[in-house]
């Protein structure tokens, strides 16, 4: 699908991208049973009566969750017609609102919330260190943001498959490359041309400290004993991260 510039890719309204997304276990329903899910959780704060904004609400059901958890207001924002369909449709609560939006184009005044949260978004943003200087703006003092994003050393693979095979075809180790290079980066998920942006790990807290925030955890979730049992296929996310996690409050 064709790029226009300076606006995001918003690959989630291409049919064909949309129809592969749609098969992963984490999609709909199975969001509870993604790798990463309980790590997520456990770093949210106490939710009753918190205003929340969800960055990259996909089909809600993160927010649908936070809003059953007692938060006095969700708003969900994604560029995606398609997940935003499902969020409605879905995942509605009279506590929560979905928007239409870019996460780089919306705006809301100064303390507006108390918690923002964002899963799996972040590496589809350009400007990282400009959307989070703007949470830390909308966010009041003493409120945490809680995000997830694609791990630089997952990031840095691309654009190959990220394992270096050996002749038999087995995984011998994880390749990276041209780890400082930031920037956008392709991949083939589901559809050729899928834009991801690489940052570096210091990029990623330097960007939180830049904003005034105090890192309160990082996390590389890594699958339990538990979710290898039920993926037996998977043996081999625990040789790499893909994800990062971070909880951060404004002062
Ligand atoms: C991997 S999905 C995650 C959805 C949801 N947060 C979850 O964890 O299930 C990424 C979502 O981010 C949205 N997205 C990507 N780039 C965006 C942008 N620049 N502005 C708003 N939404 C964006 C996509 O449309 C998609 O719904």
């Amino acid at each position: 699908m064709p790029d226009t510039p300076g606006e995001p890719q918003n690959i989630y309204d291409d049919p064909g991208f949309f129809a592969g997304y749609s098969t992963l276990e984490r999609f709909g329903a199975g969001w509870e049973r993604a790798m990463e899910h309980a790590d997520l959780l456990a770093l949210l704060p106490a939710i009753d009566g918190r205003r929340v904004l969800d960055l990259g609400c996909g089909a809600g059901q993160l927010a649908h969750y936070l809003a059953t958890s007692g938060a006095a207001e969700v708003v969900g924002v994604d560029v995606s017609e398609r997940m935003l369909a499902l969020a409605r449709a879905g995942w509605a609560h009279p506590r929560v609102t979905y928007q239409r939006s870019a996460i780089e184009a919306v705006a809301f005044p100064p303390a507006r919330f108390d918690l923002v949260v964002s899963s799996l978004v972040l590496h589809y943003v350009d400007d990282y260190a400009g959307l989070i200087r703007r949470c830390a703006g909308w966010l009041a003092p003493g409120g945490i943001l809680v995000y997830s994003t694609e791990h630089p050393i997952f990031t840095a693979r691309l654009p190959g498959e990220g394992w270096v095979l050996d002749e038999a075809g087995r995984r011998t180790r994880w390749g990276l490359d041209r780890y400082a290079d930031e920037g956008a980066r392709e991949e083939n998920w589901f559809v050729p041309g899928v834009r991801k942006v690489h940052r570096t790990f210091a990029t990623l807290i330097n960007g939180l400290l830049d904003a005034g925030l105090v890192i309160e955890r990082v996390v590389e979730p890594m699958p339990s004993a538990q979710w290898l049992r039920d993926h037996p296929l998977a043996g081999d996310e625990r040789r790499r991260p893909v994800f990062l996690l971070i909880r951060a409050r404004k002062p």
